[in-house]
């Protein structure tokens, strides 16, 4: 062993050798594989473990089992030095467009589960590796793969269905399906472009033959197919064709036919190279050291401790993913860094008399498998704490994370919510200690093992060995228990595990640990004590419910916050452990459980996901080459599955290129007494500080007002505000000199809630106002009144690509490019040009796609390219920055918080005549988007109903957090929410159902809304409405709903019916115009080129589905690049919806235009093709491009006369959803979604039923999940995926059905079709009441009759305390004043 010496890194990639002999250990893999080998299909999406868009596969091979060990893993926490002699595979790997793809990638793609696409790489790694290690999965062995993946795109669905093609279960059903249907022409395997196109009876038109002589494709023409059709159906047979004359109704999206078969056999083999190095020698200490780090692992407890004592100040590491995060986040520096992982001792997991001994370094994955595989073996009572630990490794992380995380960090971590030290503490365990010198001691990992937030009682020189955990005994029952924000990798916001020792019905000993309920896991002594000796009978359920409250107690304000809830946990989980001992006990003397609480320890039953998706299909005559209305895949989805599409910071470094990090302000609201870049400047590496003063022209940016500093000057009005900015010649360099500059502040008092900014009137002008009618008048002839408000949380956009930009200043005349992840390329340009002093022609923006926008990247990605553009302009270099996730998210805003303030007067029977409301809306620290944001909220307040008399003001409050800003659905959600909350109200009020309110308020044919704009839409609305009732089958499931809550105490379901009224269009009207520039090449290609920007919503698809139809040309003729302001100017951003509309319309009018112009060649020579009639035009001199501009018949509503009509039409829709709630706890499940929604005549139904579902989730986590916690002192404190949790694969429903109204072409807009990207997102607000039903009905039980408050969103922590009962009740709300609250909303 030598430890002078550097080693060459070794590792194979992809099948490749990789030597490095100078290897920087400060590198993750994930820098590595992007920066080094240029290996871009791994994304970074979050650096901290918690997004699976890095994740790869290593594959390790054991010489001395000979197996070789596949394990998914996130290369953003691996380090390059942990792989050194190891197999990486990465998604490039696999297969690609020039190859060939992988099923994996192919089915992903093909069953449209890639929108944006950042997600896929990772989650097709997911997968994969998954199937090398079992090939014939099940569901849920898929669903937990992905528990460590994230998209907020596709809402998962198409995802999962997608990969359910290779379970077995699938491919069983698929072969009875086919054996049904074998002969039927149209599940044949022939397609076009990917897609199921319907042939005729001949080979002519696709290729799709018939061999059923009764078929009605065989009939000769359209009317005769469908006579025999219906004749067929009259005589009882059943067509696959039938509709009754009208377009089918389809229910597939993709044909898994079509899908290539999966060949385990194929998939590449671990290098053999690599083996026979691995078998060559036995494994050695390795060592690497550069820039200032040494990383060192060494392979037995010899070369550990010898290692340790030359290296006395060295830091263990072993799955880094503790480690990993601190260095990342709280940039943390280990100089020496001793990885743990391959010591043989730690490494050792084995059954001894006593129990299991585990080594420290054993992976979570790895006690996962040993545990299971052993239980099936122990006697049952034996393995009670495995089979805890068993069930909480489920919820512990995600795969990726538990396959390197070893069992030894998360001990010595000593993390007060670890999801395994209350286990280990009520199971009696032992740890095994050596110190350098080679002495062992042996400690139990009880309370006073953790002496402190995070310490322990190890000294500095010992290692932790091995951990001992003691089988149970007969007369032991154990269980555990967590309860996070979301059930699938989070981390616990308390947990607990219990031990109890009876010995018939007395109680012999017991051990109850709790984690989240102070600095350390704490034991509950007092209470343990007092029960020894007693019966298990409900005197000492009442008894430790007491004692409990009293020992297990948080102050208001406590770190964590959420005390009440908190503590209210600890006895609920206590009452399901009571509960479940009575359950398995069959002692006579211990008390039965009744059959309604036995509701409150199983578990919430949730099925393998199912999902129906019907769409109408496209008419029978519609021409083959013509693709508007079928489910075409997204043009881009094979790229996105391959990793060879390329964002943003994919494209390869320019020549020269530096790196920028910027300087976020750290105080809320605060002067600037001096900012000082001295140090910074003096780093090596190091090429400017800039900030104001580096402006050329305007320090001021805004869309609307020019109300932001680019980078503040005096004064800072946020936390993350830009100050100044750091080039260097890397991003490691930059962000490390960026940290010391320092910045000295004078604290001035910000306002950062809603409520504060009512209080200190703090208001952006103008306050709007819209009136009906008269209330008061409404006031007085209404029979009942309500007053209340209603809060909503803001919402993180959480696109899986933070901000990002490369700034490009040319050789000549001041021209500057940039390469921008924007959805809105005109406002970039002017910004930059503005903030530059140049005219708008010396900038130009290209945007090839985005990984996802959602409004985030409208108006917010303009300070990071115009930061970027100045400081590229001063050093006169190229230069990149793309967020880190925590600068994302502390610094671009989010969604506004409203706040509605009501008083609502109503008939006996429900209906509203008059309504006075003020909408609050968190703003932010500048105007931005929110006058807009507000108009639109004003606007929709009323959603599907008519008002009378209404008098309606919104404030845009002005507040010191990050500026506010779009995010799908642009105010109409918040606003929404609350006017369905008033139906809820007033149904409760009078004593109605709420579908009996709702429908008794409907709009009816001819009414307007209560700003004048007459609806044509009305009778859509109530279609949808009624076949969402239909379809979901609503009666009865309600009465079944209404039988559950009889019969169950503790888990309660509610079912609820939404409708939704969307206005289409902005509101300020020179937006609604949309222009696209159409080039025909020689050869007939086409390249299209419009205003609009690719994020995920398929709008490239969309275009070319209209250009193909609109010339006539398959679609794979025509090909569209980017977007730039220097090829179609002066655009709107892509937003609103509108998109599709604004520009498929530019589209089609150039496209038209060229069609037009060749019509000539066309008539002359009718049997020739397009290539012919171009190339005859082209010599004809005909120019062969042109120019499409549309703007949308449009009044707009003029605030100051208060008339015009806003939107150009109305996209209705409805969704049922039916939810179950764990009273006990505020869990809850979603067990169906039915959604009915009006999208005209789809372009594309795979991508519009894409975006219902992706915006339904996305709608689910902000009514349901997502919340921002601040400081009080304005910090945010939920800054990426750790804390600020959005829906992951297991939070869909569990039965997911979508419907598109079918015959409803829509005429105001291109190809009939109807906006789809934002509407569907407010659906998801019938989970929110479903919840809301579900809680009246536990409080019913409580003999609670009164109406309640629900915020949104409807938390677990919100669900559990309105649940209020003789727990709840034992923890009153604090006082707000009397205390300072650990966090506050906005
Ligand atoms: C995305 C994500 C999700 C997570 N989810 C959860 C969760 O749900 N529940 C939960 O409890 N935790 C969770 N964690 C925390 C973390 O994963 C665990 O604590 C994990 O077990 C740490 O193990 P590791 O091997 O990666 O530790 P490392 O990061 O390698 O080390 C952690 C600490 O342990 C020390 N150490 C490691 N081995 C030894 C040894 N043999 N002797 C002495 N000291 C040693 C290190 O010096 C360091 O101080 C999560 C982390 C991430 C990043
Ligand atoms: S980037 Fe690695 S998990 Fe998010
Ligand atoms: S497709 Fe998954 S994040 Fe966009």
């Amino acid at each position: 062993m030598s430890l002078k010496e550097n080693n060459v890194l070794i590792f194979f990639c992809n099948g490749q050798k990789i030597t490095d002999d100078n290897v920087d250990p400060n590198l993750t893999l994930l820098s590595y594989l992007r920066l080094k080998l240029r290996l871009t299909g791994s994304k970074l999406g979050c650096g901290e473990g918690g997004c699976g868009a890095c994740t790869v596969m290593i594959s390790s091979y054991d010489r001395l089992t000979k197996k070789i060990t596949h394990i998914s893993a996130n290369a953003c926490l691996t380090p390059i030095c942990q792989v050194h002699m190891m197999a990486v595979t990465t998604v490039e790997g696999i297969g690609s467009i020039k190859d060939g793809l992988h099923p994996v990638q192919e089915r992903i793609a093909k069953a449209h589960g890639s929108q944006c696409g950042f997600c896929t790489p990772g989650i097709v790694m997911s997968m994969y590796t998954l199937l090398r290690n079992n090939h014939q999965p099940t569901m849920t062995d898929i669903e937990d793969t992905f528990q460590g993946n994230l998209c907020r795109c596709t809402g998962y669905r198409p995802i999962l269905e997608g990969y359910r093609t290779f379970t077995k279960d699938y491919q069983n059903d698929a072969l009875d399906e086919y054996k049904s249907q074998a002969n039927c022409c149209q599940i044949r395997d022939d397609v076009n472009n990917g897609n199921h196109v319907r042939s005729s009876k001949d080979e002519g038109l696709n290729g799709r033959q018939c061999y059923q002589v009764n078929c009605c494709q065989m009939q000769d023409d359209l009317k005769n197919r469908e006579e025999h059709c219906v004749n067929s159906q009259s005589n009882g047979n059943k067509c696959c064709m039938i509709s009754n004359g009208k377009r089918q109704i389809s229910t597939k999206l993709f044909q898994p036919s079509e899908f290539m078969e999966y060949d385990p056999t194929q998939e590449k083999i671990f290098p053999p190279e690599l083996i026979l190095m691995l078998e060559k020698e036995e494994p050695k200490l390795v060592k690497f050291e550069r820039n200032g780090l040494t990383w060192i692992r060494p392979v037995n407890l010899l070369q550990l401790s010898a290692v340790r004592n030359n290296f006395p100040n060295s830091k263990l590491v072993s799955g880094n993913t503790e480690i990993g995060v601190d260095v990342k986040l709280k940039k943390m520096q280990y100089p020496v860094l001793v990885s743990v992982s391959h010591v043989t001792e730690l490494n050792n997991i084995y059954l001894c008399e006593t129990g299991v001994s585990i080594g420290a370094s054993v992976t979570l994955s790895r006690i996962e498998d040993f545990l299971k595989e052993n239980m099936d073996k122990l006697p049952d009572f034996q393995c009670k704490s495995f089979a805890a630990i068993v069930d909480m490794l489920h919820w512990f992380a995600g795969q990726q994370i538990r396959n390197v995380a070893g069992i030894g960090g998360n001990i010595i971590t000593g993390s007060p919510i670890s999801d395994l030290n209350p286990i280990l503490m009520a199971a009696g365990c032992t740890l095994d200690f050596a110190d350098t010198k080679g002495v062992h001691r042996s400690l139990p990992i009880a309370e006073q093992f953790y002496t402190g937030y995070r310490k322990n009682a190890m000294k500095a020189n010992e290692t932790l060995i091995s951990i001992n955990i003691p089988y149970t005994k007969k007369t032991e029952h154990f269980k555990a228990f967590k309860q996070a924000h979301r059930r699938d990798d989070d981390i616990a916001i308390v947990n607990a595990a219990f031990r109890v020792d009876l010995h018939d019905e007395v109680v012999h000993d017991s051990s109850m640990a709790f984690g989240g309920m102070a600095p350390t896991t704490k034991m509950a002594k007092q209470t343990m004590n007092k029960i020894i000796g007693r019966h298990w009978d409900k005197s000492l359920l009442d008894d430790v419910i007491v004692s409990l409250a009293n020992e297990m107690t948080l102050a208001p304000g406590a770190p964590g916050g959420m005390t009440e809830y908190r503590q209210s946990l600890v006895l609920s989980f206590f009452f399901k452990f009571y509960l479940s001992i009575n359950q398995e006990t069959c002692n006579k003397n211990i008390p039965k459980v009744s059959p309604s609480d036995t509701s409150a320890t199983f578990p919430f039953k949730r099925d393998e996901v199912k999902s129906t998706q019907m769409f109408q299909e496209i008419a029978n005559d519609q021409s083959p080459i013509d693709p508007v209305g079928r489910p075409l895949v997204h043009l881009s989805a094979y790229q996105q599955a391959t990793g060879e599409a390329v964002y943003v910071d994919d494209i390869v470094a320019f020549q020269n290129e530096l790196y920028m990090a910027v300087v976020l302000s750290k105080k809320a609201l605060a002067k600037i007494k001096y900012v000082d870049a001295t140090s910074a400047l003096s780093m090596r590496g190091v090429h400017a500080f800039i900030d104001h003063k580096d402006v050329p022209g305007s320090n001021l940016i805004g869309e609307i007002e020019q109300d932001e500093e680019l980078f503040a000057t005096d004064k800072v009005t946020c936390v993350g505000q830009y100050i100044g900015a750091i080039v260097a010649d890397n991003q490691e360099i930059a962000q490390r000199a960026a940290r010391m500059v320092r910045v000295e502040y004078q604290d001035l008092e910000p306002i950062l809630s809603i409520k504060d900014a009512i209080a200190k009137e703090s208001y952006f002008k103008p306050i709007y106002r819209l009136e009906k009618g008269n209330v008061t008048n409404g006031f007085e002839s209404s029979d009942k009144m309500i007053e209340g408000e209603m809060r909503i949380g803001e919402q993180e956009h959480f696109y899986l690509e933070t901000q990002s930009c490369i700034a490009v200043p040319k050789q000549e005349e001041d021209f500057m490019e940039v390469f921008s992840a924007t959805q809105d390329l005109q406002l970039a340009q002017t910004t930059i040009a503005n903030v530059l002093g140049v005219k708008y022609h010396k900038v130009n923006i290209r945007t090839k796609r985005l990984g996802g926008g959602f409004g985030g990247k409208e108006t917010r990605s303009c300070n990071l390219s115009a930061a970027l553009a100045v400081a590229a302009r001063r050093v006169g270099r190229p230069l990149r920055c793309m967020l880190d996730r925590d600068e994302d998210m502390a610094s671009t805003g989010t969604r506004h918080a409203f706040l509605g303030r009501y008083k609502v007067g109503f008939s006996n029977d429900g209906k509203i005549q008059s309504l006075k409301i003020c909408l609050y809306s968190n703003s932010g620290n500048a105007l931005d988007l929110s006058a807009s944001v507000m108009e639109c909220a004003l606007f929709h307040l009323q959603n599907a109903y008519h008002l009378p008399n209404v008098d309606a003001y919104g404030y845009c409050c002005k507040t010191n957090i990050p500026s506010n800003t779009a995010f799908r659905g642009f105010g109409r959600p918040q606003a929404f929410l609350i006017m369905e909350n008033l139906m809820s109200e007033i149904s409760f009020s009078c004593g109605m159902t709420k579908n009996m309110i709702r429908e008794l308020n409907f709009l009816q044919v001819g009414q307007s809304t209560y700003y004048n704009q007459k609806i044509d839409e009305v009778h859509l609305l109530k279609r949808c409405w009624d076949e969402c009732l239909e379809k979901s089958d609503y009666e009865v499931r309600q009465s079944k709903v209404a039988e559950f809550n009889r019969l169950h105490r503790w888990k309660k379901r509610g079912l609820s019916i939404i409708p939704l009224l969307y206005g289409v269009g902005f509101t300020e009207v020179f937006m609604n115009k949309g222009a696209a520039f159409v080039i025909i090449y020689q050869d007939g290609s086409v390249l299209l080129s419009h205003g609009g920007v690719e994020m995920g919503q398929g709008l490239y698809t969309k275009m070319i589905q209209v250009a193909s139809r609109t010339l006539k040309i398959p679609s794979d003729q025509i090909f569209t690049d980017e977007t730039s302001t220097n090829k179609v100017p002066n655009t709107s951003p892509t937003a609103g919806s509108v998109s599709s509309d604004l520009n498929g319309m530019a589209v089609k009018i150039a496209c038209e235009k060229l069609y037009k112009r060749l019509e000539p060649y066309r008539k002359q020579k009718p049997d020739k093709t397009w290539s012919d009639w171009v190339a005859a035009s082209y010599m004809d001199r005909v120019s062969l491009f042109a120019t499409g501009f549309y703007k949308t018949p449009l009044t707009g509503f003029d605030w100051n006369t208060k008339t015009g009509e806003p939107f150009h039409y109305f996209t209705s829709g409805a969704a049922v959803s039916e939810v179950e709630i764990d009273c006990l706890t505020g869990d809850h499940v979603v067990l169906r979604t039915d959604i009915v929604m009006d999208v005209g005549d789809s372009i594309n139904p795979a991508i519009d039923i894409g975006q219902i579902e992706g915006g339904f989730i996305q709608g689910y986590g902000l009514f349901t999940l997502e919340e921002h916690r601040w400081s009080p002192s304005g910090q945010l404190l939920t800054k990426g995926p750790g804390f600020y949790k959005i829906p992951s694969f297991t939070d869909i429903p569990v039965e997911f059905n979508v419907s598109l109204l079918d015959g409803v072409p829509h005429t105001k807009v291109v190809c009939s079709s109807k906006a789809i990207g934002e509407p569907p997102l407010f659906l998801a607000g019938s989970v929110f009441f479903a919840i809301k039903e579900a809680i009246l009905a536990s409080r019913k039980d409580c003999g609670i009759e009164s109406s309640f408050r629900l915020d949104s969103p409807a938390t677990a922590e919100r669900i559990r305390m309105a649940c209020s009962d003789t727990f709840t009740e034992k923890f009153p709300p604090s006082v707000p004043g009397t205390f300072t609250p650990f966090f506050i909303r906005s």
